[in-house]
């Protein structure tokens, strides 16, 4: 999770989801689209670590770097710094993703008769999950672009609807099983608090900057909308699970020392100390920044992105199909 900026840094996965000991299982197939590089990077991030341990996943490599990748159970299309709209200044989006993806079908396509490619069949593209993880860039660049509330969440209501369109249009090639996460509280992110919180900004009862994640709640709202939308089109011929990320993030903000987090709000790795250890130009990674003491517990690792011990917790929450609509657990769609 050391990617930064708008380089077409993309994470492949390779999925397979463990059985009983002794029993043969079908390979579980998982195509994974979004922004890895924002805090809903949570699959890669929490795949990374902890639901690749519980269903045996272990990474390809990346699929812009093809030659030579080993692409037999799945391609992580998700790409850092990726948003929904096109309008982004980052050229991947969702739609480009859609397409690598249909390109990487056809060249599969083409290539397994001579025994060459990724060897994924038919019937496992069919099967395969089709993961979509992202909105939170577009929450960010809606601000950036100084629109008001009103007219942010015009723009972030299109977006959810072209999750909708990207959703309908894997549909057409043949997908029938997806896996839609909403986005994070992106106002409780240290780099949010320390660049984008301006005199006289509200904040909320965890000390997030209440207009973006009134924001992120509101593109969660059209989401959650266009994920009933989809289930009442497909009706049983279709599976189309909801995951509220947000609610299982926003929860380790506002109930930290719960979980042995004693300053939600600062990153661990960063520079200028209290109250979010975050300064431009200074972030982790650079010569200016320190680490946290080995053992401080945080939620939040470089400013952006969540530490381990972060994701453990939302991995297990993640798995426990408790936060998704309807109620079901990753193992139960890896079938
Ligand atoms: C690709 O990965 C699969 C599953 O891990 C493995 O069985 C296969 O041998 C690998 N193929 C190559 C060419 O490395
Ligand atoms: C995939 O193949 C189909 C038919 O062979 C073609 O119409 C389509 O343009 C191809 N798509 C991509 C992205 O290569
Ligand atoms: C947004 O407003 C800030 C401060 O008023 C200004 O510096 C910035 O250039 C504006 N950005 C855009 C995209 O208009
Ligand atoms: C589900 O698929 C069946 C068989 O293809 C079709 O008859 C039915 O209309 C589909 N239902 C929905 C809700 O699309
Ligand atoms: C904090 O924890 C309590 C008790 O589990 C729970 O009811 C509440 O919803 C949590 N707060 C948030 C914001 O998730």
């Amino acid at each position: 999770m050391r990617m930064r900026g708008n380089i077409a840094l993309l994470l492949l996965m390779l999925l397979q989801c463990g059985g009983l000991p002794g029993i043969a299982v079908g390979r579980c197939v998982v195509f994974n689209f979004g922004d890895s590089n924002s805090d809903t990077g949570s699959l890669p991030a929490a795949f990374g670590f902890y639901l690749a341990e519980k269903l045996k996943i272990s990474y390809l490599s990346p699929y812009m770097e093809s030659s030579g990748s080993n692409f037999t159970s799945g391609v992580n299309f998700a790409v850092a710094g990726a948003a929904v709209t096109q309008t982004s200044a980052i050229p991947l989006g969702l739609d480009t993703q859609l397409n690598q993806f249909l390109h990487f079908k056809n060249r599969t396509r083409e290539l397994r008769p001579h025994g060459a490619g990724s060897m994924i069949a038919e019937s496992e593209f069919r099967d395969a999950v089709y993961a979509i993880d992202i909105g939170q860039n577009d929450i960010t660049l809606a601000f950036l672009a100084n629109l008001t509330l009103p007219d942010v969440e015009r723009e972030l209501a299109a977006s959810a609807s072209r999750v909708g369109d990207a959703v309908r249009a894997l549909h057409v090639s043949g997908a029938r099983k997806f896996w839609v996460y909403n986005t994070g509280p992106v106002g409780c992110l240290p780099q949010t608090l320390a660049l984008r919180q301006k005199p006289g900004d509200e904040l909320d009862a965890a000390g997030c900057l209440a207009a973006y994640n009134a924001a992120a709640r509101s593109f969660n709202a059209e989401l959650a909308a266009v994920c009933r939308r989809l289930a009442a089109e497909y009706g049983g011929n279709a599976t189309v699970v909801c995951t509220d990320m947000y609610a299982i993030k926003y929860d380790l903000f506002a109930n930290h020392s719960r979980y042995g987090f004693e300053r939600p709000l600062m990153a661990c790795c960063g520079h200028g100390g209290q109250p979010y250890n975050y300064a431009n130009l200074k972030t982790c990674g650079q010569p200016t920044a320190t680490a946290c003491p080995e053992g401080e517990r945080h939620i939040i690792w470089d400013g952006v992105h969540y530490t381990e011990d972060a994701n453990a917790i939302v991995a297990g929450k993640i798995l426990s199909g408790d936060f998704s609509s309807p109620r079901t657990k990753l193992k139960a769609l890896c079938k």
